[in-house]
């Protein structure tokens, strides 16, 4: 018999042993654990640069889309060639000498040495601390910007909505605004995605005449007989919390302690070349 168990060897006599045999249950168990953890984590590092790939694709689909450069048929990542990728100082306005490529901003947020904490005044936008520096993506007609994406994000009502606002060459006038991920609800919030009400925020100007902010989601509907229409949006109906928290966010980085600095030094920049 000692000598069958022998031949069998270990798989085979904890096979023939009987199911209800508690030795059988507990290697079988560990067994079909240790074969799941190893699917399991084979295919989370396989996945990984696909995924990586895939996020990347989506933040440049919705670059493009922002610039209303997005086409159905078109070739994402050779449509977002156009873009010449910069990194901001967002204190001072000023590129920053890095490479733009791997820069990356959220990691940056994260850790204490690049980045700073926000006041309570200051956090309009509900995101608690901000990467010193910011990335941007500059659209341009031969040596001329034609247009400016800055990478937007703030709380809205249940979660962080990140997304972009695209500005026209004269670093004012709002070509689009777009949300890749959130979780508003769907119908109230999450209308924040809706075509029509996106569509609103083109043409809107940021700033007034004297250079001050002045950008905003109204609650309800806008008054075009009332002087200052040109800088509101339109309140999404019954979702005024998010709303709010789009229109905090949206201030919190054309704002001083957002991209305030770099968009006043462009839009003055602009100012004198046309002089
Ligand atoms: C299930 C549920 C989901 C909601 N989702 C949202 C939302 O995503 N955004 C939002 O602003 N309000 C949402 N609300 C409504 C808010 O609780 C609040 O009533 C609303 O923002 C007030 O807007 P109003 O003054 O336009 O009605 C939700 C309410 C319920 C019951």
């Amino acid at each position: 018999m000692a000598e069958n168990n022998n031949q069998q060897g270990f798989f085979g006599s904890i096979l023939s042993l009987p199911n209800d045999n508690p030795k059988k249950t507990i290697i079988v168990a560990a067994l079909l654990c240790l074969v799941c953890s190893i699917l399991v984590s084979t295919s989370a590092v396989v996945l990984k640069p696909l995924q990586i790939a895939n996020k990347e694709a989506d933040i440049k689909k919705n670059i493009l889309a922002v610039t209303g450069l997005l086409t159905e048929d078109g070739d994402v990542n050779a449509l977002f060639e156009q873009f010449e990728v910069k990194v901001v100082d967002l204190e001072t306005g000023a590129y920053a000498d890095i490479d733009a490529a791997t820069y990356d901003q959220g990691k940056a947020a994260g850790d204490p040495e690049q980045s700073i904490e926000l006041s309570a005044e200051q956090d309009i936008a509900g995101i608690g601390r901000r990467a010193k520096l910011a990335s941007l993506y500059l659209l341009k007609d031969g040596d001329e910007i034609s247009q400016v994406v800055l990478p937007i994000h703030g709380y809205g009502l249940w979660s962080t909505l990140y997304g972009f606002i695209a500005f026209e060459s004269d670093f004012n006038t709002i070509k689009g605004l777009q949300f890749y991920a959130h979780a508003e609800t769907p119908g109230l919030g999450g209308e924040v995605d809706n075509p029509k009400w996106r569509q609103q925020w083109q043409g809107k100007k940021a700033f007034n005449d004297n250079g001050e902010l002045k950008i905003e989601v109204v609650r309800g509907h806008v008054d075009f007989k009332v002087a200052g229409a040109e800088h509101q949006v339109d309140g999404l109906s019954g979702a005024t919390l998010t709303s709010r928290g789009v229109s905090n966010l949206v201030n919190y980085w054309l704002g001083d302690h957002g991209f305030g600095p770099y968009l006043k030094q462009m839009n003055a920049g602009m100012d004198k070349a046309e002089k």
